[in-house]
């Protein structure tokens, strides 16, 4: 038998074919994705926190801006990045393409190079047309974006970095009248410029990314049927035609789909920006239900069902990875409890990445520093007449974090004098436990015996301190007297 050796030949380049389509599928990116926000007076160190993404399979992340630190911790892993560009940035960037490329070449191009960090995609903005903004980004938010891309594309990533828009879902609405998915249109006060929009990455070949909130759909309505938040088909379905949906999330993506398909996109690519369930602050807010949420939607997307109009695996980002004790409670006090891990970064539940609901324990982030194990309470030996300790206990939260104290909250049992310990522990524990700050006219005690009870827990602050509440130096000598004198002031 002669050897043929052309056979071999083909053979050796078949395998290597296979090995290679191989790899590539085994490398492309199918983990998760999820948001990481530092809206925190104390951050977790961003190398500990990437050690950990990667620990969990976490394979995509979103950026609300290019924070250095961050940035170089992501370094050399190929974690999928979308990068924001913040919405007090949209109007420098709308109106001078010169911002738009020095912002590319510093926070795209200054990274992307091999070992860098593999960036996907630039978000301009994040929830500009929200009603609660007034119309403030309605008309920087296009042109920001035309910038943008001409940038990317000038600097010769216009295939490599898409852009895109994450949207709020308060974009598109189906009429009261016809509460159903296939009325879904777009707000008609901005109809117009959201299809400009729409149009400019359709052509681009980007995605529209918009952020969906079940939660919410709960939070703004009392009779909402709750098992229509949740993935396990216990509600009764709401019919469209002849589709049944069994939950909110696909009932809302697919009046987005409707919408687009009206206006002519019925192709259009969906990222789902943001989505996730908070464990505090409200009373719909716990950790039962947010992991409930949270498997179950990762069960739901990863299945390859899709919606009931479009099939195939959801493209998501979970809300959020960390705590952020700093987040502005303007829309509830659960926006400062949307983690999967504590702001130290302890995973809240047990969450199976994959979708498969095995009762996967999260790795949480390793090697992290506290501060001393001690706490402010009140001395009950103080004495003091319940306006005065009320209006300490305002003062305090004021300047910390009390959402746990709130209706249907996890601290929402103690009495008054549990309240005030609660505050001033929060404050003495924001400001990095320095003496003075654990004093409140007497009335407050530093002690090492640990008041937490009944799931009401009084944390001690991680010793990573950063600027966002609290400074150092002069102007934080400043500062303190400007809060005392305030306080003087309040209580006089
Ligand atoms: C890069 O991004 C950071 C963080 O958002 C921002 O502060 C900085 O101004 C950006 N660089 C340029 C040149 O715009
Ligand atoms: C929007 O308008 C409301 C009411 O007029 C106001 O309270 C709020 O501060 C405004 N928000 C912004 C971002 O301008
Ligand atoms: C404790 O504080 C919370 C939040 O401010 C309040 O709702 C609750 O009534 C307070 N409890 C007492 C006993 O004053």
């Amino acid at each position: 038998m002669v050897l043929d050796f052309r056979y071999h030949y083909h053979l050796i380049i078949m395998v290597f074919f296979f090995f290679f389509v191989f790899c590539a599928m085994a490398s492309r990116v199918s983990g998760v994705g999820v948001n990481w926000g530092t809206m925190a007076t104390h951050q977790l160190p961003p190398k500990k926190v990437v050690k950990m993404l990667k620990q969990n399979g976490f394979g995509k992340l979103k950026l609300f801006d290019a924070d250095e630190w961050i940035m170089a911790a992501l370094m050399g892993t190929d974690i999928e990045v979308m990068l924001a560009i913040p919405n007090n940035m949209l109007e420098e960037m709308s109106k001078t393409p010169r911002a738009a490329d020095s912002w590319v070449a510093e926070n795209v191009t200054g990274y992307l190079y091999p070992g860098g960090v593999n960036i996907k995609f630039v978000a301009v903005g994040n929830e500009p047309f929200l009603k609660a903004y007034n119309g403030s980004y309605l008309h920087t938010t296009f042109p920001a974006l035309k910038n943008i891309q001409t940038s990317l594309y000038n600097a010769g990533l216009g295939s490599k970095v898409k852009v895109t828009v994450p949207f709020n879902a308060d974009i598109y609405f189906s009429p009261e009248s016809n509460p159903v998915p296939s009325a879904g249109d777009f707000r008609p006060e901005i109809r117009d410029i959201t299809l400009e929009i729409i149009q400019f990455l359709y052509s681009c070949e980007a995605p529209l990314t918009v952020n969906i909130y079940p939660f919410l759909s709960l939070y703004d309505n009392d009779n909402f049927p709750i098992e229509f938040a949740f993935f396990e088909g216990n509600s009764r379905p709401l019919r469209d035609g002849s589709l049944l949906y069994n939950n909110v999330f696909d009932a809302n993506l697919d009046t987005l789909l409707w919408a687009l398909e009206k206006a002519g996109y019925p192709d259009m690519q969906i990222l789902v920006g943001e989505v996730g369930w908070p464990t505090d602050g409200d009373k719909n807010a716990n950790i039962q239900k947010a992991k409930r949420f949270n498997q179950g939607l990762l069960k739901h997307v990863m299945s390859g069902n899709g919606t009931p109009k479009r099939r195939g695996i959801i493209d998501m980002y979970l809300f959020s990875l960390i705590d952020e004790n700093a987040k502005s409670i303007a829309p509830g006090m659960f926006e400062r409890h949307w983690g999967i891990f504590e702001f130290d970064g302890k995973p809240k539940y047990e969450l199976d990445l994959a979708g498969q609901e095995l009762n996967k324990g999260l790795a949480p982030v390793h090697g992290i520093k506290y501060m001393e194990r001690q706490w402010c309470v009140l001395n009950t030996d103080a004495g003091t007449n319940e306006r005065f300790l009320a209006r300490s206990i305002d003062y305090a939260c004021s300047q910390s974090d009390c959402t746990a104290l709130g209706y249907g909250s996890s601290c929402n049992n103690l009495s008054l004098q549990g309240n005030a310990s609660y505050a001033f522990n929060m404050y003495y524990q924001v400001h990095n436990q320095r003496d003075w700050d654990c004093d409140f006219s007497g009335l407050a005690i530093v002690t090492d015996e640990d008041p937490s009870e009944n799931g009401c827990h009084f944390p001690v602050m991680i010793s990573y301190g950063s600027s966002l509440m609290v400074h150092g130096g002069l102007s934080d000598i400043l500062r303190n007297v400007l809060c005392v004198c305030t306080l003087i002031m309040i209580l006089l």
